[in-house]
């Protein structure tokens, strides 16, 4: 949520900024602001919006080789001009942007502030109001710095100006992520590498409670106790072509497209030489040795976890639980013996599945992240990562990611199979070729989903998705799909279940869209259509080859029963995605939501 750049060399950092700031509008977009620095000081722009609402309003005169900026997704305060970034102190002395959440802002403020006047509503002006007292009361910048950080309890990524010293950018990150790009004799600041790729492609990881004085020439790493702490920078290997959109209108429908294109990447990189799995032993072992595997995730995530419970189970015999990241800490389950935690994450920095993270680790259990972002947090703190290699996802609401994820555990789980002795005629690389064939017929059948969308869903408020088994999982994801962008209120349903009360819902005309790619349970969920068909609901049924009826709507290629839900829900995303457009809503950035969330 909300993300950061700084920029600190030569060029105008103005046009700099705003390029990076358009790349982290994923984490938050709905206010935006960046602070520029030249010879009469400190000149801040904000505007409530995107980004290009804040490009009008920057005056294009104004010129400055440092700067700060941020696009905002509320948590304290509004979204407003006054609660965007960045935040000034009230001698204007201190310039400063936030990402993260100060839990304990009310007590520092009655602590330490109670004479002084908040502009905003926001936890990030304590903070700054905080570092301009300290000043006052003798402290060097970055002794202020240093000592506010301390004192802050709750998650941070933090750049901060001094109009006194305009050759200096700090820095300071807990819990949310940050890094330093090095340049020649420019430096920059990002939440994401991503943003400031235009500029380098050279970084420094930070690491929780520690600061960064950033010049031109130096970026200098610090303990909050002032220890100089070395670290070696790395080459961030990401293609600047992978963050374009190309020819295609919305960042969503080029990451449907590139599904088959990543499961074939999966494959090769998991694939050793004589085509058997290639997996990390430790990895393997950690596996084999766990009684019991908890699977913990939000979102998307969540639901790629579900599936990946079915296949575990099925495949490797293992008991799974799959567990929403938010709720395990409060409801936590009578734990086994020696368990293994697999976190799923797309961006590898949720909030919620960190916090799990932390406190397993703490009871002294194995953790094990499977995430598109190698070096991401839940990454780097987790005992393995497994990447799914699906390149940069920056539609907010998750597609290749999911199938990606999904496609990963399958892997995961027919590696342990083997390595437990079980023997299966099942070889998961061989059947995510045919997966990823399947998926290339389907996205090359928008025009089907578009009809779809345009008969089913153009002026319907509410959707029901309908399966079984699997499919059930992948009517969770359809379902959230849809509401994340079109705003349509659906549900995913098990078939069996709508009849105990959902079904009151369904009125005449009542889109409710069935999955049947489950040969088991084919009749039965073609029995739960006909309940609701009964009521006047607006049938759309997706089968798979083999399983259809005459009257389907859409038929899916056929491919092996543990992996169809990396195939049906591909028409369920461009249902979506057409939805969305008829309706003319933001396909890439639905209201209130952001693509990586760091708050709890
Ligand atoms: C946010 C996004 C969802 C995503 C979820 C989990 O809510 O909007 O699309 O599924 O976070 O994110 P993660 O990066 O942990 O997979």
């Amino acid at each position: 949520m909300c993300g950061i750049v700084g920029y600190i060399g030569t060029e105008d950092a103005k046009e700099i900024l705003l390029r990076g700031l358009e790349k982290l509008e994923y984490r938050g977009y709905d206010s935006a602001g960046i602070a520029l620095v030249n010879d009469e000081g400190v000149h801040v722009y904000k505007e409530k919006g995107r980004i290009a609402t804040l490009r009008d309003v920057v005056d294009s005169s104004e010129e400055g080789s440092v700067g700060i900026g941020h696009t905002r997704w509320a948590t304290h305060g509004p979204p407003s001009k006054v609660n965007a970034h960045p935040h000034r102190s009230v001698t204007e002395r201190y310039t400063m942007v936030h990402n993260g959440v100060i839990e304990n802002y009310e007590q520092l403020r009655r602590e330490y502030l109670a004479n002084v006047e908040m502009i905003s509503d926001t936890d990030t002006e304590i903070v700054v109001q905080l570092i301009d007292r300290f000043a006052k009361e003798g402290s060097s910048t970055e002794e202020a710095f240093r000592k506010v950080l301390s004192l802050l309890k709750g998650s941070y990524a933090i750049a901060l100006l001094d109009n006194n010293d305009a050759e200096t950018i700090y820095v300071g990150k807990n819990k949310s992520p940050l890094l330093v790009g090095l340049s020649d004799g420019v430096n920059v600041v990002a939440s994401d590498a991503m943003a400031m790729l235009h500029v380098t492609n050279e970084f420094v990881e930070l690491m929780d409670k520690e600061i960064v004085v950033v010049t031109r020439d130096n970026a200098t790493i610090k303990s909050l106790d002032g220890d100089v702490i070395s670290r070696d920078s790395y080459i961030a290997e990401l293609d600047a072509s992978d963050i374009e959109k190309g020819t295609y209108p919305h960042y969503m429908l080029k990451e449907i497209d590139e599904q088959p294109y990543v499961i074939r990447n999966i494959i090769s990189k998991y694939k050793t030489d004589d085509e058997t799995i290639k997996l990390e032993e430790d990895i393997r072992q950690a596996m084999l040795d766990a009684d019991r595997i908890y699977i913990i995730a939000a979102g998307t995530s969540y639901h790629a976890g579900l599936v990946g419970k079915q296949l575990i189970e099925r495949i490797a015999n293992k008991p799974v639980e799959t567990h929403i990241a938010s709720e395990f800490l409060y409801n936590m389950p009578l734990l086994s013996e020696n368990p293994l935690f697999i976190f799923i994450s797309q961006s590898g920095e949720t909030a919620d599945s960190r916090g799990v993270l932390v406190a397993v680790k703490e009871l002294g259990y194995k953790t094990l992240t499977i995430t598109n972002v190698p070096g991401s947090t839940l990454s780097r703190e987790a005992d393995h990562t497994l990447h799914t290699y699906a390149g940069p996802e920056i539609a907010v609401a998750s597609t290749k990611a999911y199938t990606a994820q999904m496609a990963v555990l399958a892997i995961l789980a027919v590696d342990t199979a083997k390595a437990a002795g079980i023997t299966m005629n099942f070889d998961p690389l061989q059947e995510l070729a045919i997966v990823a064939n399947a998926m290339e017929t389907l996205t090359d059948k928008k025009d089907v989903m578009e009809q779809i969308a345009r008969d089913y869903l153009s002026v319907s408020r509410n959707c029901f998705f309908i399966g079984r088994a699997a499919d059930y999982y992948v009517c969770l994801e359809g379902a959230l799909k849809l509401k994340e962008i079109s705003y349509i209120q659906a549900e995913g349903f098990a078939g069996g279940e709508l009849k105990h009360g959902t079904i009151a819902l369904i009125e005449d005309g009542t889109p409710v869209i069935g999955i049947a790619t489950q040969e088991h349970v084919n009749l039965s969920i073609r029995g739960n259509m006909k309940e609701v068909v009964a009521r006047g609901a607006s049938p759309c049924m997706i089968s798979m080859e083999g399983q259809e009826e005459e009257d389907d709507q859409l038929v899916i290629p056929h491919v092996h029963e543990y992996l169809t839900p990396l195939v049906s829900v591909i028409p369920l995303q461009l249902i979506s995605y057409y939805a969305a457009l008829h309706r003319d809503c933001d396909v890439d950035k639905p209201r209130n939501l952001a693509k990586s969330v760091t708050v709890e």
